[in-house]
């Protein structure tokens, strides 16, 4: 597990975008697990930057979003499919048959999750999943006392998270949908590697959880310490309940001086 801490979120993006381009120059047909709110949104903006400016190409590359919400009609405003849209799918050319979001609209939800698993196994697995964290731990929809080795299944939201995504509902947590369709932290821990971003002070307690603290389903980003390659990229707010920030810092310096002195 990497600790990524700079001084500001538009630094964790520029790390970030930076590994996904890297990654997809080394492979064209990438297979990438996106996440949507707040967090990831600088990220999609410097993709878009590098896909018209530097012609970084997606059209082998195929996505899975976490999740998405169930309730509200896929055209509606604050689904992750319009955020989707919105921010990545409309301004980057991956095929339209290649970007995956859960589908609210089934009526066999079931069946829907199984065959959302075997999307992502056909398509060679996940390459780099990219998460957010929730002010209480939470991972994709996977809320506090999720299943560690949970598959992609529907989730009742908990209430810090339907009060954290009124903002996006006019304030109005009624008008949050209160289930959603997730990947399971199974599903996540199966990608072959994983970037959490989390920037500002409220995200600081569950970052130190869930980079420092015990594994637990109460916290079930804690998982990732059981990750092979999992790099949390945060910044010094998110970071400053963290014990170890010095070691932290210093690793990261070595392993750029290191990779520089490779190239
Ligand atoms: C959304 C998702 C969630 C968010 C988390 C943080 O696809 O997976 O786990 O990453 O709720 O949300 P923001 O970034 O809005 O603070």
């Amino acid at each position: 597990m990497e600790v990524i801490i700079q001084p500001t979120p538009n630094q964790l993006t520029v790390i970030a975008s930076e590994i996904i381009r890297d990654a997809l120059l080394k492979k064209p047909n990438l297979v990438l697990g996106l996440a949507t709110g707040s967090t990831p949104i600088g990220l999609y903006k410097a993709l878009v930057k590098m896909h018209r400016e530097e012609n970084l190409d997606f059209s082998k590359v195929t996505t899975f979003n976490l999740d998405e919400y169930i309730g509200i009609p896929i055209e509606h405003p604050q689904s992750y499919h319009t955020f989707m849209s919105e921010h990545f799918f409309e301004y980057v050319n991956i095929p339209t048959e290649n970007q995956h979001i859960p589908q609210n609209t089934t009526d066999n939800y079931e069946k829907f999750c199984i065959s959302y698993e075997e999307a992502i196994v056909s398509a060679g697995g996940i390459d780099i999943q990219v998460l957010g964290i929730g002010t209480d731990g939470h991972i994709g929809f996977n809320e506090a006392g999720s299943s560690l080795s949970s598959r992609t299944r529907i989730k009742t939201l908990s209430s810090s998270t339907l009060k954290a995504n009124a903002m996006h509902f006019d304030g109005q947590i009624n008008a949050v949908p209160e289930m959603a369709i997730t990947m399971g932290i199974g599903t996540i821990m199966d990608a072959k590697r994983c970037l959490l971003l989390a920037s500002g002070d409220a995200k600081s307690g569950a970052i130190a959880k869930a980079v420092e603290g015990p594994i637990t389903a109460m916290v079930p980003a804690s998982i990732l310490q059981m990750h092979p390659k999992t790099t949390f990229i945060i910044d010094e707010a998110a970071a400053s309940k963290l014990e170890e920030i010095e070691y932290y810092k210093r690793s990261y310096a070595n392993m750029k001086k290191l990779m520089s002195q490779n190239l």
